[in-house]
């Protein structure tokens, strides 16, 4: 027989005479003849109860069956005399596949703390909360290639291993295949030059939509850059959407859109998963998720940002001054408090921004965009791109960058250069959104961060 998951059992619309499911034990309770086993397969929240008469060839095998164990039961589904559930398993057989440990096995019935859970990373999926965390982040990234595929955007896979710095910040992981300590020069090396860990693929995806029209690129970015916060990780997942014939307003038109989309898709297609963050994670999750889908975001600039922030009576950990980065608490401050939605600050100053945004007219800022969430502060970054070959060499030239080695950038410029746009989208931090979960590290199957680099 062929097994059945369990979500497909849970859901049937009528009895079934035969059905086989597989899965991991939640709980068993032994009765006089019979026991109790719930059985989760990882296909839904729900478990299956199944209820097995004893014989005492059964009896044997329930003796070794116990909390976390593998274990096959056939029997008929029918409908649950019980309350809590429509459907139940009369089982007829039981067979143990892999056996649980009970003096070791680290998941007890009570709830743990998320910090203990992340020292079980390979175990923690096995819970409901991560579990629900993790079919949540398959649909979400599924969602993701659905909504770019309906607008018709093509799907790049940028390279992962790169010779050239698109964000310009000093936080690329170096790449080599030399031996530890090796003196030897990067002439020597792999690639005959410094290589890294790409920190964005936007520079390479650039150059497809200037080809083929809008593309995206979705794949791992990495930074090493030394902050141990809840919304920072040294590995991450990054939606790079890059549009042509388009300027900053398109961009943010397009993100708005994306973000809407992606918490309109997770609220149809795994309510039961949400419904178990808004329960035990944030209270605030489903308001908040209705404030992000009601109204159309604020936009202001980046100087409006500013007079805003040195105007209010609140007080921030870092001084405000034109010219500075905004911080997580005043990206907070204005999405929580001021407009209690998602804000757009766009138009930033060129000092803190890299090389490839493109320069307005005052000299001094550039056509860049965050979108600030609430509880999270920036999900997206994103810019206009500097399409004008001379403004780009000016700018790479003031910068101090090497010309020759963004070589194939620059002709991107020569040849046919048009307007385009583009941002990149944490895909850790767009999850964070969709659940309330406030740590970062819990929406990652294993997190790499500062001095952890276990499983
Ligand atoms: O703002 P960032 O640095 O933008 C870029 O890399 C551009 N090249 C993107 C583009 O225009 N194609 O990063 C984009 C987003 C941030 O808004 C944030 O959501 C996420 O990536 N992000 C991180 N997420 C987790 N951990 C980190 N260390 C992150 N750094 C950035
Ligand atoms: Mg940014």
């Amino acid at each position: 027989m062929k097994r059945t998951k369990i979500k497909y059992a849970l859901n049937a619309q009528s009895p079934m005479d035969e059905i086989l499911v597989k899965g991991w034990v939640r709980t068993k309770r032994d009765n006089k003849g019979f026991s109790f086993v719930e059985l989760n397969d990882g296909s839904c929240l729900g478990n299956i109860q199944t209820v097995i008469d004893h014989t005492p060839e059964i009896e044997q095998v329930l003796a070794e069956v116990g909390t976390g164990a593998s274990v096959a039961i056939e029997g008929a589904l029918v409908e649950s005399p019980g309350k809590g559930q429509k459907w139940e398993i009369r089982g007829t057989s039981i067979e143990l596949i892999g056996e649980a440990d009970q003096e070791t096995f680290p998941l007890q019935k009570k709830r743990h703390s998320d910090e203990f859970l992340r020292s079980i990373a390979h175990m923690r999926p096995r819970t409901n909360k991560y579990g629900a965390m993790f079919r949540i982040r398959s649909e979400l990234a599924q969602a993701v290639h659905k909504f770019f595929a309906d607008k018709d955007f093509f799907y790049i896979h940028t390279p992962i291993i790169t010779g050239s710095d698109c964000e310009g910040a000093g936080e690329m992981f170096r790449v080599t295949s030399l031996e530890a300590g090796s003196q030897l020069p990067p002439e020597e090396d792999f690639f005959g030059k410094p290589s890294q860990l790409t920190v964005s693929g936007q520079l390479s995806v650039e150059m497809f939509s200037l080809s083929l029209g809008d593309c995206y690129t979705f794949g791992p970015t990495f930074r090493a850059e030394n902050s141990n916060t809840a919304r920072h990780v040294a590995e991450f997942w990054m939606i790079e959407p890059e549009i042509v014939f388009a300027d900053l307003s398109d961009d943010m038109d397009l993100g708005e859109e994306m973000i809407k989309y992606l918490v309109t898709h997770i609220l149809d297609h795994c309510a039961a998963d949400v419904e178990l963050f808004a329960k035990w994670v944030d209270k605030s999750l489903m308001p908040t998720l209705e404030t992000v889908l009601k109204d159309s975001f604020a936009r202001i600039t980046y100087t409006e940002a500013i007079d805003i922030l040195t105007k209010t009576k609140k007080k921030f950990d870092f001084p405000v001054e034109w010219g500075m980065d905004l911080q997580t608490e005043h990206e907070r401050f204005l999405c929580e408090e001021k407009f209690k939605k998602p804000v757009y600050v766009y138009d930033y100053p060129k000092v803190i921004k890299p090389f490839y945004m493109r320069m307005n007219d005052d000299n001094k800022t550039v056509a860049a965009m965050d979108c600030l969430v609430p509880r999270i502060g920036e999900i997206i970054g994103g810019s206009q791109r500097e399409e004008r070959l001379a403004v780009l060499i000016n700018r790479m030239d003031e910068l101090g960058l090497d010309k020759e080695a963004y070589w194939w950038y620059l002709d991107s410029r020569r040849y046919g250069t048009a307007p385009h746009a583009g941002f990149g989208m944490g895909f850790e931090r767009m999850l964070m959104l969709v659940t309330g979960v406030a740590n970062i590290r819990d929406v990652m199957p294993f997190p790499r961060t500062p001095n952890s680099l276990e499983f």
